[in-house]
């Protein structure tokens, strides 16, 4: 699904940037995929996606820890 028209950014490309370069803020997405914000309509469902991979990273970090000790 694209989530940045300005860009064509798509939530697959979020996802992946979020997992691969690590950005902490939606503005630090923009740069990882080589671009920048335009009209910034975007940037609420970009810090979503963030949020929802780096709580589906902490649960799965967590559940590691807890199964290994
Ligand atoms: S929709 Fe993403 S900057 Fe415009």
């Amino acid at each position: 699904m694209i989530v940045c028209s300005c860009n064509v950014l798509s939530d697959h490309d979020i996802r992946n940037a979020v997992a691969v370069q690590t950005p902490r803020t939606a503005g630090q997405v923009y740069g990882c995929l080589g671009c920048s914000a335009r009209c910034g309509r975007c940037v609420q469902t970009i810090r979503k996606i963030m949020d929802d991979a780096q709580s589906a990273c902490a649960s799965t970090c967590r559940g590691a820890h807890d199964g290994g000790s």
